[in-house]
């Protein structure tokens, strides 16, 4: 049995490239018989950008209800919230005295702040809180506390797994095999999705479309998917947007006849109606579930704490042998 875990921090509304990029795959693997699957809010990693309690209850409520309105069931996943497991901050800072600095200094997220500060004139570290800069380390703990084996992220979140596994190593070289060194888990379809404009859907691109606004606003949102000046009847290419995100909810042989309507000459107005409609159906069961669990955010809160009565189960077994290794008990 593999153990695999991976956690979202609720820094804003999940939009659709959440959705086929993390969180539908990490579904998918968690009906597999052979893994045991640890899924996590990480709101403490939240704090490095929320500005206020209010955006912090609205986006961990949004992200929790996402996981379960998309089909987290979570008798077969321990579901948790970060800040439940007290033992993650400890071993927290046991691990930030195996980490050296300048390995936090190569961190991408740190060094593209500092960048960026650099390149308008300000101070090098203006805008660095230190739970920026210590990210990577508390990010170690949340894997290494469940002897993680695979960590489903993103490529945006490749280079953190690495650090961990330094961490892990170093931890291993100075006190002996305690930790478990971690592999990062990548699908090879990889799920990078494009955004409104094309580029990469994010949200520091200001292009994402939100999984569970209402009708209007998908249907809005949809609307602004950036277009050539093409008129009706002119053929269109493949490799547009409009094609690109359409795929996304249907099967293979009604994409096929999408794309040919567009080579065809289709026009941008009909095309966004398809795909609307098209993205609408695919959502609108998954919108229901998730309303209903907005409204009954004590379901919700009964869901994460039992996964976090399962979680610290693991997590003392593996707090208790760390600080044997170090002398603490
Ligand atoms: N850093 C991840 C992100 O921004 C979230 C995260 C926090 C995470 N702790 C984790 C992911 C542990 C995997 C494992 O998406």
């Amino acid at each position: 049995m593999k153990r695999v875990l991976t956690g979202i921090k609720p820094t804003g509304y999940a939009h659709i490239g959440n959705y086929f990029g993390a969180i539908k795959p990490a579904i998918e693997l968690s009906k597999r018989e052979d893994y045991e699957c640890f899924y996590f809010i990480a709101d403490y990693h939240a704090l490095t950008t929320l500005n206020s309690k209010a955006e912090m209850k609205e986006y961990f409520y949004n992200i929790a209800c996402t996981w379960l309105a998309c089909g987290l069931d979570p008798k077969k996943v321990v579901f948790y919230r970060q800040s439940d497991i007290k033992e993650d901050f400890e071993l927290n800072w046991i691990l930030c005295n195996v980490t050296p600095k300048g390995l936090m200094n190569r961190a991408h997220a740190y060094k593209a702040l500092v960048e960026k500060n650099e390149a308008n004139g300000l101070d090098r570290d203006d805008k660095v809180n230190m739970g920026l800069y210590n990210y990577p380390i508390l990010m170690s703990a949340d894997i290494m506390l469940f002897d993680a084996d695979y960590v489903p992220v993103g490529l945006d979140q490749k280079q953190h797994i690495e650090i961990a596994r330094d961490i892990a190593h170093n931890f291993n070289i100075k006190y002996g095999e305690t930790l478990k060194e971690p592999m990062e888990y990548i699908d090879k379809n990889n799920n990078t999705l494009v955004g409104l404009d094309g580029r990469k859907m994010s949200k520091s691109y200001n292009n994402t479309i939100r999984l569970f606004g209402d009708e209007n606003e998908l249907k809005k949102a949809i609307f602004r998917v950036v277009t050539d000046s093409r008129l009706p009847g002119e053929p269109k290419d493949a490799d547009c947007t409009v094609n690109k995100l359409y795929k996304l909810f249907v099967s293979e042989s009604k994409a096929k006849e999408f794309e040919e309507d567009l080579l065809k000459g289709l026009g941008w107005g009909d095309a966004k109606k398809q795909l609307f409609e098209v993205a609408n159906r695919y959502i609108s069961p998954m919108r229901e579930k998730f309303n209903y669990y907005m409204a009954h955010k004590k379901e919700v809160d009964a869901i994460l704490d039992e996964g976090a009565e399962k979680a610290r189960v693991v997590a003392r077994k593996v707090l208790k042998r760390v600080r044997k290794a170090i002398g603490a008990e």
